[in-house]
């Protein structure tokens, strides 16, 4: 049976084994998708031997994404703008191609919510590895404006000229910010430590759409945050998980699975419905 897990480091609570048993299940698929967790400088190591006992691709999470990038034969596009790689598939041709899925899931899970990118003005919070991963994907989408805020503010400024070529993208500081804003993506690890990112609750109105990347079995800090300031279309990262799962099913199985009914289950499977 053809081979699939996802390496990371904790990863023992990864949803990714029930996702993709379910989109396996959907599209009658015949595969077996488990979890690896080499210790933390053991990933090389672990990700050959993988591959040379017959694995057929596999996802990758904190803290090994960046370093997939760097052991993948090839990367797609949407990788090299990421810097970093989130899936690997074992080609016919044997080799390893790295992709990142995280970007078009944000997207995708963005639209099936009915919210407008195009034209639309964006505030990005944070500037590490999930905003990077976020930016290509968000610009593709013809947005009028793409601010990235972050605590650390030449991050913000490098991403920004990074990104200039693909869309109208700046960095600002917290500070500066001037709304309103359409829709704020919080790419910020702050919820992990139940902080909120410093952003002003006057920009919080009642149309503007708020995303965290995070999610739990309970809101986010962030998502209580917004609420409390008159928030009320708030989303969390569960979606974009099951999303991202579903790009990269596709890229391994070349067959697009649905997403709504396993959304559905994982929320039934973490208690939030
Ligand atoms: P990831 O890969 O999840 O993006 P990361 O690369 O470590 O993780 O980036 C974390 C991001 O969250 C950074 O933008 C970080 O800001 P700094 O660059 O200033 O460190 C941001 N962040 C983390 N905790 C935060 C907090 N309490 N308030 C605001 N931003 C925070």
């Amino acid at each position: 049976m053809d081979r699939y897990l996802v390496f990371g480091h904790p990863v023992r609570h990864s949803k990714s084994p029930f996702i993709h048993t379910l989109f396996a299940r959907q599209t009658q698929q015949e595969l077996e998708y488990g979890l690896a967790e080499p210790a933390v400088d053991e990933f090389a190591h672990a990700l050959r031997t993988f591959f040379d006992q017959g694995g057929k691709g596999c996802n990758v999470t904190v803290p090994f994404k960046e370093q997939a990038f760097t052991l993948v034969d090839c990367l797609s596009p949407r990788a090299k703008r990421a810097g970093a790689v989130n899936t690997i598939k074992l080609t016919d041709d044997g080799v390893l191609l790295g992709d990142n899925t995280d970007g078009a899931g944000l997207v995708a899970d963005l639209k099936s919510h009915g919210v407008m990118l195009a034209d639309s003005r964006i505030l990005l919070l944070g500037a590490g590895g999930a905003a990077r991963g976020a930016l290509a994907p968000l610009l593709a989408e013809l947005p009028g404006e793409l601010v990235v805020t972050n605590r650390t503010h030449t991050k913000a400024q490098q991403l920004a000229a990074e990104f200039h070529d693909l869309g109208p993208v700046t960095a600002q500081t917290y500070e500066q910010l001037v709304g309103p804003f359409d829709l704020v993506i919080n790419s910020t690890s702050a919820s992990l430590q139940g902080e909120l990112p410093p952003l002003a609750p006057a920009l919080i109105h009642t149309d503007i759409a708020i995303y965290d990347m995070m999610y739990g079995a309970s809101d986010t800090a962030f998502i209580s945050w917004a609420k409390q300031h008159g928030a009320r279309q708030t989303m969390d990262g569960l979606g974009m998980l099951v999303e991202q799962a579903a790009e990269a099913f596709t890229v391994w199985r070349g067959i697009r699975p649905g997403t709504k009914q396993v959304l559905r289950e994982l929320k039934r499977n973490l208690g939030v419905i």
